[in-house]
Formats: structure tokens, C-alpha cells, sequence
């Protein structure tokens, strides 16, 4: 199984030519579930969509009352993303069935290999949208939120295929536990020059939208002393961020997104917004770190005369890996570290229902969110090995 092969063809699959932009409920989206599906019917998988928009392919164990074991990764991307951030996990997870059954293997529990419809938030700001629908914590509030164009969730999801009436549907509190491969993106595995590190636990993390709203106006006649420039207080607010990031040891702050309105050269910005990402293993940490920031973009209005607008978008706690996943992962990987992540996954979303546990994959220069995303073969594989290792120690009576 050419496993950096199929991440390399899955991204080829985007909404932008050159580039690879994979946004939740989007066509390009729709295109890859239907590869990854021909992936999954080929390895002995029958095949669904669930009401949130995610694919499922499912193999069916010997006792049915032994539940579902839930594999997987996400099959969203961020703008102009790398190959392997969601995909590896998915590849490898279609993998592992498919070794079971070109093994004879029939575990008792059945398997349900997720490709997750959205774990970046790319399109609608709120990550986790697929796996929060899983772990039965879906709020309906979010199909309010509308996209850049204007589309609103719930349209998003219907269009797609998906049924936001139906969104409890998509629960599995028959889901026994969670397992997740994918790439570490970041430099630990490499430098410790190992494959594969089993998760400790990932870091929470807050984001929010930040809306400056001043004046518009003409860029040659408007004097300075009389402008309410949008631009200049998201300006400021984006260095406060920074500030407040590097206040912290540990703690992470990034305005990822930025656009002013009405966005011409000699237009003066009546309209600015910018994205809040921000993450701290400790989650007093972050939620003292988001309310200071909140506080300065107060500040900034109320000194510039502009109106802020704050609207949150996501707080989700940090959480730990299942000890019993964690351990029978470590048991699958002698010798590989203990590391925790400071990138968001789906087990995050779904550790509120069901145990979850991941494994990490080393990757090029600990690099991931860029086109230079790259992952080894032998890695890849590596990382197969492990949770095929796993998966069957966690059928052993
Ligand atoms: C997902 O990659 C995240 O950590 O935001
Ligand atoms: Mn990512
Ligand atoms: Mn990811």
C-alpha cells in the first residue's frame, strides 16, 4: 500500500488551482470522500455519509455486541495546505482494515474508519464541525455562522448532503474508543530520530473573530487627524496578540486571517476583521491569555473610536489521552517517546464521549500547514505497523 502516494493524489483534490484548499462541505471535499470511499469499498469496507458530512466505511466485527472501535483523521484542509495534516490518518486507517482482511483477522468489536469533514475550521471558523457531530456535542447554534460568501451552515451542510435536523444522528455512543495516526508537525520525532511518538494529551485552544468597524473613506481627502481607520486598529490589535504570546512561556497566539474592507488602495478601511487563535497546555492560562486580549481590542476601540465586535468562535479545553488506549499504543511502539501536541485534533471533540488515543508520525522539519508538509514512506508505514499492532492487542481477550 503506497500510502504517501494516496495523500499525494488526495491532494490534488482542492478548491484553488496550484494549491491545495480543502474547506469543509465544499466540492473538492465531496471529490475526495469519493476516492477515499473507492479506497474503502476496495479494502472490504461498506460505505456511508453521516448527517454532520462525514464519510464512514465500516467493517463489520464477529460480536455484535462488542461495539465500534473508530478510526481515522480529517479530510478537511487549511488554505494552501500540505499533503498529509488529516489525510495520513485516514490512509493509514483504510490500511489497517485492509490488512485484517488480507490477514483473515475478524476482530470481535467492528471497526469505522472516519474521513472527518472538518477539523481546521477553515470555512466557518469553529473547528472539530464532523467530530463534534459524532461525540453527540454538535450545537445548533452553529449553523447560524455564515462562511465568507455568505453561506450559512446549515445551507453549507444540506447542499453537501449532510442534514443539520438530523445532526444527533450522526453520535456514536456505540464508539468504544477512538484511534488517530498523523503527522506530528512539529520537530520532536525528528530530532529524537524515531518513526513514531505516542500522544500524551493536546493542548486547548480559543479562537474568535474580531471585527474593527470605523469609517470609510477617501484615501486622498480624508485628513489623518479625522480618520476612524479600521486597518490600523486590527494593526494593533494583531501586535497586542503577539505581545500577549510571548508574555507566557508556552502559550501561542496567531491572527491567521486578516482582510479590510472596503479593500481598495485608496479606499481608508471602514471594516476590518482578524481571527484569534490562541493555546496553552493550561487552560487558565489560555482563558486569562483570551479575556486580556478581549480587554486590549476594548481598549483599541474605545482610544480610536471605532466599534469592536468579539464573536467566539471556539474554547476547547486541553485534554489527555485514555491511559488504556495510551498504553496498548505504547505497547504496539516499544521505545517510541511520550509527547504532547500542541495542534488541535478531532480526538479533542470526540475524548468528551468516548477514550480516545493517538499516534504520531514524524515529519520533515517539523514542518505542517505549508505546501513542505512531507512524511516519509517507511514512516508511513512504520506508523501502519503500530496501529494494526494495536488495534489487534486491543481485541486479545
Ligand atoms: C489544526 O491543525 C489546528 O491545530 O488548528
Ligand atoms: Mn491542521
Ligand atoms: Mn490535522
Amino acid at each position: 500500500m503506497d500510502l504517501v502516494g494516496r495523500c499525494r493524489e488526495l491532494a490534488a483534490l482542492s478548491e484553488e488551482a496550484g494549491a491545495l484548499t480543502r474547506p469543509f462541505a465544499s466540492p473538492a471535499m465531496a471529490a475526495a470522500n469519493a476516492l477515499v470511499a473507492e479506497w474503502m469499498e476496495h479494502a472490504g469496507m461498506e460505505t456511508r455519509s453521516d448527517a454532520a458530512g462525514n464519510l464512514i466505511g465500516h467493517l463489520p466485527g464477529s460480536d455484535l455486541g462488542a461495539g465500534v472501535l473508530l478510526l481515522g483523521s480529517h479530510l478537511d484542509t487549511v488554505r494552501d495546505a500540505g499533503a498529509f495534516d488529516g489525510a495520513l490518518g485516514v490512509v493509514v486507517a483504510i490500511a489497517c482494515a485492509e490488512r485484517l482482511r488480507a490477514e483473515e483477522i475478524t476482530l470481535p468489536f467492528a471497526l469505522d474508519v472516519y474521513g472527518f469533514a472538518d477539523e481546521e475550521g477553515l470555512r466557518y471558523g469553529a473547528a472539530y464541525l464532523g467530530s463534534r457531530a459524532v461525540a453527540g456535542a454538535f450545537d445548533p447554534g452553529l449553523f447560524a455562522l455564515a462562511d465568507a460568501d455568505g453561506i450559512h451552515l446549515r445551507d453549507a451542510l444540506t447542499a453537501f448532503g449532510g442534514d443539520p435536523v438530523a445532526i444527533a444522528s450522526a453520535a456514536r455512543p456505540d464508539a468504544i474508543g477512538y484511534l488517530e495516526v498523523h503527522m506530528e508537525q512539529g520537530p520532536v520525532l525528528e530530532r529524537a530520530g524515531v518513526p513514531v511518538g505516542v500522544v500524551t494529551a493536546i493542548a486547548g485552544q480559543t479562537r474568535a473573530e474580531v471585527t474593527f468597524t470605523g469609517e470609510a473613506g477617501h484615501a486622498g481627502t480624508v485628513p489623518m487627524a479625522a480618520r476612524r481607520d479600521a486597518a490600523c486598529a486590527l494593526a494593533e490589535f494583531v501586535l497586542a496578540v503577539e505581545a500577549e504570546g510571548r508574555r507566557e512561556p508556552g502559550l501561542v497566539a496567531t491572527v491567521g486571517r486578516l482582510s479590510a474592507l472596503p479593500g481598495a488602495p485608496n479606499a481608508v478601511p471602514g471594516e476590518a476583521r482578524g481571527s484569534l487563535d490562541a493555546r496553552h497546555p493550561d487552560d487558565a492560562v489560555r482563558a486569562a491569555a483570551a479575556a486580556a486580549l478581549l480587554d486590549r481590542a476594548t481598549a483599541i476601540g474605545v482610544r480610536r473610536q471605532v466599534g469592536v465586535r468579539w464573536e467566539p468562535r471556539m474554547d476547547a479545553p486541553g485534554v489527555a489521552m485514555d491511559p488504556r488506549l495510551t498504553a496498548v499504543l505504547a505497547g504496539a511502539a516499544p521505545g517510541a517517546p511520550h509527547l504532547p501536541s500542541g495542534a488541535g485534533h478531532d480526538a479533542v471533540a470526540l475524548a468528551g464521549a468516548m477514550p480516545v488515543g493517538m499516534l504520531f508520525v514524524r515529519c520533515a522539519g517539523g514542518v505542517s500547514h505549508t505546501p513542505a508538509e512531507a512524511v516519509d514512506a517507511a514512516d508511513a508505514d512504520a506508523s501502519l505497523d503500530v496501529l494494526f499492532r494495536a488495534v489487534c492487542a486491543l481485541a486479545a481477550p
